[in-house]
């Protein structure tokens, strides 16, 4: 199956070529309960193919599988806009407190009021450090965030009875969610080119502002690691014309105690928790992306609500005339806001400002050892994360992609690769506060060293990865071949 386009080395890699018919670790109960006519309709015709393996060798296959991986606990993982830090272990231990990870989410509020305490804290605390005066925890992810903020902002634009505000602005630098959430929040979405600068400009922005223009989104820094400082001026703009502006929390880590978006004149952002306030996230989850918002918006937020009564008792609250309803099960991804809670407690409410500090020192730390050897297409200093391109190995035929496989070999997670998207050859560094000035050094010299190996010996940066389980992909045969679907189904 893997032959010729994925490149991988080895045999078995999937659970069902390491099966053999005489073992097995699953032992199904029969169903005893009489099942009614309309479950039956559902009842599976053909019986499920779980392989047949023991228990030892299920354990071996998952754990073998694990070690394939790259994950922040194996090595430096510099991924651009995704703010892969160190979890701390104390996250870990409190999430998995009895009391917490066995509750379910239907129970009675008088038999969770702690955990509803913690939940409240949160909000306020997410409130308190993004300067909004409500926050709903609900989005399970960045992405979820935005489609809650601009379903509220559409509610809000049909209330005012300016129901031909269907569009939403969204700079040509934004992450791939911000178009895709206007989209499924029913939304037409005008991309709006950026400035020489990486930045917003403020005369392009004008001339897309009119009465159809239901909210601009802006991240800040931006995808770059540019800050707009155009921002209060940008969000009076946009009010001016009638319209909201929906911030794009995920870059929190570079401003977190150190200024507030919601001081800035936004009306609604997303964070990501598990990107400022760490939790593990690669590969997709777990995430949460709580949406705080000001007063324009309030009477918009989901339910349920979480409301702390006189007599210091806390309840869901489900009626609120105005709100969009829910938008997942109960409070939200308790796991996750748990662990986003026990940061910020950890850390110290009063000094949050120092991941902003830190994360925006290593990013310019990276950048100025690394601004000689390769293409920086934005002057200045950058915000938690600095932007290079190949331009200068692409004279040699190495190529961006060359770098980050070779990356690899190397033990680190590579960079964000190719984005954003408006600038050519991009890598986008991120190298966020949690790392030692060692390691930073190890990845310079590193990425100092591939850039005299362009022009000195590119063979290897050609042939890379060679170290891991699956080398180079034949990125044309998978776009133009994919095996989507696993054979046996096919
Ligand atoms: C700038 C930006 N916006 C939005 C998102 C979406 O967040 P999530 O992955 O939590 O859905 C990301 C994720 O990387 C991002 O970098």
């Amino acid at each position: 199956m893997f032959s010729g386009t994925t490149g991988i080395q080895h045999e078995e890699a999937l659970i069902f070529e390491r099966e053999h018919h005489n073992a097995s670790s699953i032992q199904l109960p029969g169903v005893e309960a009489e099942l009614s006519s309309e479950l039956l309709a559902f009842q599976r015709q053909k019986s499920a193919h779980i392989p047949n393996l023991s228990e030892p060798e299920t354990v071996r296959h998952f754990v073998r599988m694990s070690q394939w991986n790259h994950g922040i606990e194996t090595g430096f993982y510099p991924l651009g806009s995704c703010t892969m830090k160190h979890n701390p272990r104390i996250n870990e231990q409190i999430a998995r407190l009895d009391g917490f990870a066995h509750i379910h989410p239907e129970q009675a509020d008088e038999s969770v009021q702690g955990t509803l305490q913690i939940m409240h804290q949160l909000s306020q605390d997410l409130g308190e450090i993004s300067g909004f005066a409500h926050v709903s925890l609900q989005p399970a992810a960045g992405a979820h965030g935005e489609l809650t903020g601009l379903m509220m902002i559409r509610a809000c634009m049909d209330e005012r009875k300016q129901t031909q505000r269907r569009v939403v602005l969204v700079p040509d630098s934004a992450h791939g969610t911000n178009p895709a959430s206007a989209a499924l929040c029913g939304m037409r979405t005008i991309e709006i080119p950026s400035a020489s600068n990486g930045r917003i400009d403020l005369e392009i922005l004008a001339t897309y502002l009119n009465d159809e223009v239901a909210a601009f989104m802006i991240t800040n820094p931006n995808t770059t690691g540019m800050f707009e400082s155009d921002i209060q001026r940008i969000c009076d703009m946009v009010h001016e014309a009638g319209a909201l502006v929906y911030g794009d929390g995920a870059n929190l880590n570079a401003l977190v105690g150190m200024a507030r978006p919601g001081d800035m004149g936004i009306d609604c952002l997303h964070i990501n928790v598990h990107k400022t306030f760490a939790t593990p996230h690669g590969g997709g989850g777990p995430g949460a992306g709580p949406i705080a918002v000001n007063d324009t918006l309030a009477a918009f937020l989901p339910v349920p609500r979480i409301i702390k009564t006189e007599d210091e008792h806390y309840h869901l609250q489900y009626e609120a005339t105005q709100s969009i309803g829910s938008m997942l099960g109960s409070m939200g991804q308790v796991g996750v806001l748990l662990r986003a809670s026990a940061y910020i407690a950890a850390f110290g409410r009063d000094k949050l400002h120092m991941i902003a500090q830190d994360a925006v020192l290593n990013a310019n730390y990276v950048l100025s050892r690394l601004k000689d050897h390769y293409d920086v297409p934005f002057a200045g200093l950058c915000k938690h994360e600095c932007l290079l391109t190949d331009a200068k190995q692409q004279e040699y035929g190495i190529k961006t992609l060359d770098i980050a496989k070779y990356l690899i070999d190397l033990g680190m997670h590579p960079m964000t690769v190719y984005f954003p998207l408006i600038v050519q050859g991009a890598m986008l560094i991120e190298p966020t506060e949690t790392e030692s000035k060692q390691t930073l050094d190890d990845f310079c010299d590193a990425m100092i060293d591939i850039a005299r190996m362009a022009k000195e010996e590119p063979e290897p940066l050609h042939q890379a990865p060679q170290k891991p389980i699956r080398t180079r992909l034949d990125e044309v045969q998978a776009a133009r071949k994919p095996v989507l679907v696993w054979p046996e189904e096919a």
